[in-house]
C-alpha cells in the first residue's frame, strides 16, 4: 500500500484561520486528484472568543481541529512554552512528513520550534516579510520561524529579496520559492461569497435603505498591535485622531479584545462619540466592510493587503512595514501614531485619491495550490 504524505497544520489566531482556509482547501483538491496527501488541523486556543474564532471555522468551511491545545492567553513566555510542550504530544503521535506554519504569532514559532526539535521539516507560509523593528513580538517570531523552516514560502519577491540577505537561499536541504499570498486567494475566493451574503452594511446602517445600490461614506478603523494598544498616551493619540476624522465621514472600528480591554482600562469609549464600536466581525462581513469603506486606517498586517486588493486607500498606524509594495504603489500611507500625523494623513488623501495599481504583486491567487504542488514534489 503507497504510504500518505501526512501534513501537521498549526493555527491559533484569527488570521491564520484566514490563511489556512486557502490552504487546506488546496490539500484536499490534490488529495481527490489521488496526490495522496492528508491534513491533520492542530490549533492552538492562542484566539478563542466566538468572534475571533468558532465564526471564522464556520463561515470559511474550515474542517474541525483535529487536536485543540487549550492554551489560550498569557505572558510570551507561558504560551509559547505551553504551545511548545503541547504541539510536541501531538508530533510525536503524528509523525507527519511536515509541519506547516502560517505567518507570524506565537502559535507559528511554538510550531516551527516543536517541529525542528524533533527534525521534521518546517514550512512556512508568508516566509521573508520584515519590518525591521524587533519591539513587535511578531518580527521575532518571524525571523526565527525562518531560520527554522525547510519550506519558505514567500508571498512577495521583496521577502525572497529579505531571505537571501540573511543567508537563506534556494538550495539542496532548503526550499525558498516566491508563490504569492495565500490571503489573496483566499480574498478572491470569498469576495464572491461576501458579495451574495453579507448583509452588514445594512445591519449597521452604513447604507440608505431608501437608496437602490447605497453610497456608503464610512471609514473603516482596526487597531491591536501590542505598541499601539499597551502605550496608553499612544493609544488615546491614535483614538482621538480616528474621533477627529469621524467629524468628517464617520469611522466604523471592529473591536479586538486586546484593544477593548486596554481601552476599559485607561479610556472611556464615551470620549469618543464619532468613533463607533463593534465587536470582531466575521471575514465576510469585514470584506463587505472594507470594500465599502471610504478609506481604511489599520495598523493590521492583512487589513493592510486586503485594503491595496480592493483598491481602497489606506493610512497605517505604524513607523513601517513588513508590506512595503503596498506602499511604494501609494495605495497605503504610513501615518504612525500621533494624532496630527494621522489627521494630516486623511486630509491629504482626500485632497488627492491613489490611482493606478501593479496587480501582480502578491502572485495570481494560486499561491495555496502552489504550496501543495511543492511540498509533494519536495517530499515525495
Ligand atoms: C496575536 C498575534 C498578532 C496577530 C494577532 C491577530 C502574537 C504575539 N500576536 O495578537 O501577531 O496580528 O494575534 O489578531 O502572537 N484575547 C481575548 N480573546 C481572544 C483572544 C485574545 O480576550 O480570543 C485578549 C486577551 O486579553 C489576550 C489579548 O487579547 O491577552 C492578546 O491576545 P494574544 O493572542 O496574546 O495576542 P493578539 O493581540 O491577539
Ligand atoms: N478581520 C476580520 N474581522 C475583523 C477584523 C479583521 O475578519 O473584525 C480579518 C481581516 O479581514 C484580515 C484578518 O482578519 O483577513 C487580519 O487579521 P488581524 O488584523 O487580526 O491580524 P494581522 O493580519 O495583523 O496579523
Amino acid at each position: 500500500m503507497v504510504k500518505k504524505m501526512k501534513i501537521v497544520t498549526i493555527v491559533g489566531a484569527r488570521p491564520q484561520f484566514i490563511k489556512a482556509a486557502a490552504v487546506s482547501r488546496a490539500i484536499h483538491r490534490a488529495h481527490q486528484r489521488k496526490k495522496r496527501i492528508q491534513e491533520v488541523l492542530v490549533h492552538t486556543g492562542q484566539h478563542y472568543d466566538t468572534l475571533m474564532d468558532k465564526v471564522f471555522f464556520e463561515e470559511l468551511n474550515l474542517p474541525k481541529p483535529d487536536y485543540h491545545l487549550g492554551v489560550g492567553s498569557g505572558s510570551h513566555g507561558k504560551q509559547t512554552g505551553m504551545m511548545i510542550e503541547r504541539i510536541e504530544g501531538v508530533l510525536e503521535k503524528e509523525r507527519p512528513e511536515a509541519v506547516m506554519v502560517y505567518g507570524d504569532t506565537n502559535s507559528t514559532l511554538a510550531g516551527a520550534l516543536a517541529a525542528a526539535k524533533l527534525n521534521l521539516p518546517v514550512a512556512h507560509v508568508e516566509a521573508g516579510l520584515r519590518s525591521y523593528n524587533r519591539i513587535m513580538p511578531e518580527e521575532i517570531n518571524r525571523v526565527l520561524t525562518d531560520h527554522l523552516s525547510v519550506f519558505l514560502f514567500c508571498p512577495t519577491d521583496q521577502a525572497v529579496r529579505n531571505l537571501l540577505r540573511e543567508g537563506i537561499k534556494d538550495e539542496r536541504v532548503r526550499f525558498v520559492s516566491y508563490v504569492g499570498d495565500v490571503m489573496y486567494d483566499s480574498l478572491l475566493y470569498y469576495s464572491r461569497l461576501a458579495e451574495k451574503k453579507s448583509t452588514i452594511l445594512q445591519d449597521l446602517s452604513l447604507v440608505n435603505p431608501q437608496s437602490a445600490i447605497g453610497n456608503p461614506q464610512y471609514y473603516l478603523a482596526t487597531l491591536h498591535r501590542a505598541e499601539n494598544t499597551d502605550d496608553p498616551k499612544r493609544l488615546k493619540s491614535i483614538l482621538e485622531a480616528l474621533n477627529e476624522i469621524g467629524r468628517i465621514h464617520p469611522v466604523l472600528f471592529p473591536l479586538h479584545p486586546r484593544t477593548r480591554k486596554r481601552m476599559e482600562v485607561y479610556l472611556a469609549f464615551t470620549e469618543f462619540k464619532y468613533i463607533k464600536f463593534v465587536e470582531p466581525v466575521s471575514y465576510l462581513d469585514m470584506l463587505k466592510l472594507e470594500k465599502n469603506a471610504r478609506a481604511i486606517l489599520t495598523d493590521s498586517g492583512g487589513v493592510q493587503k486586503e485594503a491595496y486588493w480592493l483598491k481602497v486607500p489606506c493610512l497605517t498606524l505604524r513607523g513601517e512595514t513588513e508590506w512595503v509594495e503596498t506602499v511604494k504603489s501609494g495605495w497605503n500611507k504610513l501615518v504612525g501614531t500621533e494624532k496630527k500625523n494621522i489627521f494630516q494623513g486623511m486630509d491629504d488623501l482626500e485632497k488627492r485619491r491613489p490611482a493606478g495599481r501593479e496587480k501582480k504583486l502578491f502572485g495570481e491567487g494560486r499561491a495555496s495550490e502552489k504550496i501543495v504542488q511543492i511540498l509533494v514534489e519536495g517530499l515525495g
